[in-house]
């Protein structure tokens, strides 16, 4: 069963509206997200744009920055001050990646953790870690949406998440291990040390393949009635689109999918899901429900 995240993602862009239009009938403010984009890469332009868009349906107001590529990490950590002081702003994210010279570390550490809706802050992911109320990670945290609306049953079960990244595998794996719904999973986190991977994955009962090498997991890797989550998304040359590219995920669909009791294509699976994740952390942003002294 294919696990339909642009689906669940418009449903739940829809239950945001009806609140935020609640939020402006009370008399309230409107939640309002920014945006930092550093130079020109085309993915993050298009991903950036495609937050702006969901932001504008769900009718929050939406700010975006831009930086050339040429900007310091001083220069960025300016914009940054201004955007922790501006009390019309909720939250705000910058896109990555970053260009070399910029340390995406000193960048997290410099957002208001209050303002930190993509839950990158150090604060945020001890919170997360502990289970105190937080802003998630967009993308593990759109994954975890997933798995709830499908009803799909993680507690007891093997998750084996490939990929140590600081914005989805480890995150991801924190947030399966946890004492919570999702959650409760035995964990094994593989990465590019793993050796012999194939022998961790096909142990899998829920594979989460955040590893950024595009049909990488193929069926020999995976279990029978594993619920198969693809967080990869590679831009592949091809021919056969006007735009001259394909997308590509971690996992060879075509070749999992019939060993798979769910999974997630790519595009249309956990990508869409990340928007979504993003709108309700604004949403609870400017309602102060994480940090409530805001
Ligand atoms: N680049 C890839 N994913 C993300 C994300 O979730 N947030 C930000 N800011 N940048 C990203």
């Amino acid at each position: 069963m294919i696990l339909d995240g642009k689906l669940i993602s418009q449903q739940i862009q829809e239950e945001i509206l009806l609140q935020v239009n609640a939020i402006k009938a009370d008399g309230g403010k409107t939640p309002h997200l920014a945006a930092i984009l550093v130079g020109n890469d085309g993915a993050s332009e298009t991903y950036v744009a495609a937050k702006v868009k969901a932001c504008e349906k769900a009718g929050f107001i939406s700010s975006l920055i831009r930086l050339p590529e040429t900007a310091s990490e001083q220069d960025l950590l300016e914009k940054m001050n201004e955007l922790n002081n501006d009390k019309s702003i909720d939250g705000y994210i910058v896109q990555l990646p970053l260009p070399k010279h910029i340390s995406e570390h000193k960048i997290a550490e410099a957002i208001a953790p209050e303002k930190d809706v993509d839950g990158f802050h150090p604060q945020n992911v001890g919170r997360m870690a502990l289970n105190l109320p937080t802003y998630l990670p967009a993308t593990p945290y759109g994954i975890l949406q997933l798995l709830e609306r499908y009803k799909i049953d993680t507690a007891g079960k093997h998750c084996v998440v490939v990929g140590r990244s600081s914005i989805v595998g480890l995150p991801m794996s924190i947030l399966m291990a946890r004492n919570t719904v999702p959650g409760n999973c035995t964990v094994t986190l593989c990465h590019s040390k793993t050796k012999n991977l194939k022998e961790f994955t096909q142990k899998a009962d829920i594979l989460i393949a955040a590893l950024g090498k595009p049909e990488f997991i193929t069926a020999d890797m995976v279990k029978e009635g594993a619920v198969v989550i693809d967080v990869g998304i590679t831009r592949l040359p091809s021919d056969k689109t006007k735009s001259g590219f394909r997308l590509a995920g971690d996992v060879n669909f075509a070749d999992v999918a019939p060993k798979a009791s769910y999974i997630t294509p790519v595009p249309g699976g956990v990508g869409p899901m990340t928007i979504a994740s993003l709108l309700i952390n604004t949403l609870k942003a400017g309602r102060g429900e994480v940090y409530h002294s805001k």
